[in-house]
């Protein structure tokens, strides 16, 4: 399994679809869609089995009346697709910043619409600030930024993603090397306890990608979930991300794994579905995802990652329901028909004002910083290491005027004690925010040191660390070397 961003970079194998295929699709599609009960959006016929059907949305996409006509009459729930993060909400410590966050939360209130919050603490998309914290003083910085945030919020939130992708790519199902994991393994529950503290009433996700299925990186998120609910730290929900191609396609456990979760007494939401392709086969696998959804009594609701195909993180994958223009493809046809053909059971039918399904926590939120062990997930060598070479990949999610590079730094045949990574930059290009590594500059060559928790590998291990910038991404394979 891969990293969205890298697999933003692979293209989905397109599949001809031929005229007569297509007209068949269309036409099986209109004989149900014209049943009797059958609901004519994507919002309704979710809601007709008590379920949402939402989107991301951006703030400054509201005042196109194409965008925000579309938006309002086929969907139920909003996620605000960069407005509620860390680095939009408090670009100085301690300074909120509300406004395109409430925009949309005000457009969602006028228009009957509810809203994932999205998301509290993540290690990409911090403000600068945050990149001089560690320990304790990075902890607190979390607590009160997660407070700050679900106070403004408190009521107004149907569930927030409090931890994102907070899990390694690994295969083994360990936590993600990040400056939030080197404050301590409980900074999840943390994070959860805090949330809860100050919006009881909101639902709390965990949401991840690549757990789409059963497999490593899930079972991982599914053992702490586990342990959550049998300790009452208070989790409601996780929510699968459901980023699909080819190289991370709809498995056959999908539906399986959805049910596992919430065998654990938790919600399970879809929260930002994409799927690259055309035609039939991207229309029949948007449908297999609605039916797994459907199947799943506790599968509240399905939330698509941009409206058009040009709103998407990933535009040339065109993995979204409508096309540039605004107008359904294929796959919104084949999505409602899935919703309308209904499921085997319904969903609880709570909503936003109705508090977490858990106990709450016996203890208070936290107010102690950080445990003073560090836990890094890779163990210190207890003798000296043994000098070892490393190398390094670079993915990149291009949009027009900016980019997000995801470098994967990989241990050679033994450990590495340190790693330097050289980028370079095209001509125009330059870093604005980076994580999980520290840059020598923002243009040009750069070199990226590790920082104190990612800097021991073992052999044949990776870590990964991140920049996003101006202009265009590097394309050309960073050097890396060993210390
Ligand atoms: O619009 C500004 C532009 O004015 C500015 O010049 C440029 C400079 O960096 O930035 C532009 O904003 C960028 C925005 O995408 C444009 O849509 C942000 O920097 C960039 O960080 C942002 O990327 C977002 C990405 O998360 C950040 O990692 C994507 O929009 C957003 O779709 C994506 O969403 C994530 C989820 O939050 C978590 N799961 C994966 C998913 C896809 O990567």
């Amino acid at each position: 399994m891969s990293d969205p961003l890298v697999r933003s970079k692979r293209r989905f194998a397109g599949v001809a679809v031929s005229a007569t295929a297509a007209a068949v699709a269309l036409g099986t599609v209109l004989s149900v869609s014209t049943t009797a009960n059958a609901a004519s959006t994507l919002g309704a016929s979710a809601a007709a089995t008590g379920r949402y059907f939402g989107t991301a949305v951006a703030a400054y996409k509201l005042s196109d009346t194409v965008y925000s006509g579309v938006l309002d009459r086929e969907f139920n729930m909003i996620t605000p697709e960069n407005e509620m993060k860390w680095d939009a909400t408090e670009p100085s410590q301690g300074q909120f910043s509300f406004t395109s966050a409430d925009q949309i939360v005000a457009h969602a209130q006028a228009h009957g619409q509810r809203t994932r919050g999205h998301a509290l603490a993540w290690h990409q998309q911090q403000p600068g600030w945050v990149a001089s914290l560690s320990g304790t003083a990075l902890r607190n910085a979390m607590i009160n930024h997660i407070t700050g945030v679900a106070t403004h919020y408190k009521g107004k939130i149907y569930a927030w993603d409090v931890v994102n992708e907070a899990f390694s790519d690994n295969g083994d199902g360990s936590r993600r090397q990040s400056n939030l994991q080197a404050t301590g393994n409980d900074w999840i529950e943390v994070a959860f306890q805090t949330a809860h503290a100050a919006d009881p009433g909101a639902k709390l996700c965990y949401n991840d990608y690549n757990t789409d299925g059963v497999n490593a990186k899930s079972t991982g998120v599914y053992n702490m979930v586990k342990d959550f609910k049998a300790r009452g730290v208070p989790i409601d929900c996780v929510g699968f991300q459901s980023h699909i191609n080819s190289a991370s396609p709809v498995t056959s456990d999908y539906q399986a794994n959805l049910q596992r979760f919430a065998d654990l007494g938790v919600d399970v939401q879809i929260t930002e579905l994409d799927i690259a392709g055309s035609g039939t086969a991207q229309a029949d696998t948007y449908a297999r995802v609605v039916q797994a959804c459907l199947a799943v009594a506790r599968c509240t609701g399905i939330t698509v990652w941009g409206i058009r195909d040009s709103d998407s993180w990933r535009s040339g994958d065109t993995p979204l329901l409508f096309d540039n223009n605004g107008n359904p493809k294929a796959a919104y046809t084949s999505t409602l028909n899935a919703l309308n053909a209904g499921g085997s059971s319904s969903p609880p039918t709570t909503g936003p004002t109705t508090g977490p399904s858990t106990s709450p926590p016996t203890t208070g939120p936290p107010t102690t910083g950080p445990p003073t062990t560090a836990p890094p997930t890779t163990a210190p060598p207890t003798t000296a290491p043994p000098q070892g070479g490393c190398s390094a990949s670079v993915s990149v999610n291009q949009w027009n005027g900016g980019f997000v590079a995801t470098v994967t730094v990989t241990a050679g045949s033994s450990a590495v004690n340190g790693w330097t990574v050289g980028v370079t930059l095209p001509s125009g290009a330059a870093v604005t925010s980076s994580w999980s590594a520290t840059g020598s500059g923002t243009s040009g060559s750069i070199s990226y040191s590790n920082v104190s928790y990612n800097g021991s590998l073992a052999a044949g291990r990776n870590t990964q660390f991140g920049f996003q910038g101006t202009g265009t991404g590097p394309s050309a394979t960073p050097s890396c070397t060993a210390r």
